[in-house]
């Protein structure tokens, strides 16, 4: 054989190769992989990027903060408290949701998220109480109904 020849051979192995090898990747890839994730105490750890990256957008939306609220620049590090006042969060509407049928009729149960209570804003703003009515009440300051 020339050397010409070789060199051809040598060229239709590789592309052979690669392509087998690239194809195996893929079918390797199978179910959708987790977003590689370092530190998820309360998502799954196999949770989808798309998936909690759009939870991170409602929760933006919902406290009407930026990522820096919670987040430092390695956003995998628990530096802010407000990062885990969320796990605290995340873990009581995971148990609203889950016990709220007991107590909600149909589909409200699934209308309870950050919005219910934080309406765009970190701190919850309650509304100042009425008034409360001339004469007989007990005078001062009333707080907030309780229960
Ligand atoms: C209200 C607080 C809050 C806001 C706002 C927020 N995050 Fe998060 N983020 C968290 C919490 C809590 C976790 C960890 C969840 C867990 O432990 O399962 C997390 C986890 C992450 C992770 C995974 C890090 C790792 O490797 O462990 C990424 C990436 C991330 N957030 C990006 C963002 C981006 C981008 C934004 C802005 C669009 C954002 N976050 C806004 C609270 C927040
Ligand atoms: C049942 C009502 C309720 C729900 C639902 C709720 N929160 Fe809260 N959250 C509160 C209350 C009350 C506080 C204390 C607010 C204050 O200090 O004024 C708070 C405080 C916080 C704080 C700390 C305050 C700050 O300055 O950052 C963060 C962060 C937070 N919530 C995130 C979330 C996220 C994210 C969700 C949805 C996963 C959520 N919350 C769902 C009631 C709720």
């Amino acid at each position: 054989m020339n050397r010409n020849l070789w060199k051809i051979v040598t060229l239709v192995v590789a592309v052979t190769l690669l392509f087998t090898i690239n194809l195996y990747g893929q079918q390797q890839g199978g179910p959708p992989q987790g977003g590689g994730f370092k530190n998820l105490k309360v998502f799954p750890q196999d949770v989808p990027r798309q998936q909690l990256m759009g939870a991170m957008q409602n929760w933006t939306r919902a406290l009407g903060v930026t990522c820096n609220h919670c987040h430092v620049d390695d956003k995998s590090s628990d530096e802010k408290p407000e990062k885990e006042v969320t796990r605290s969060m995340m873990k009581m509407m995971q148990n609203l949701r889950q016990n709220a049928a007991d107590f909600l009729p149909g589909d409200r149960v699934q209308k309870v998220s950050c919005w219910t209570c934080h309406r765009g804003s970190a701190k919850i703003e309650l509304p100042a109480p009425p008034t409360p009515p001339q004469g007989g009440g007990q005078g001062g300051q009333q707080k907030p109904p309780q229960e």
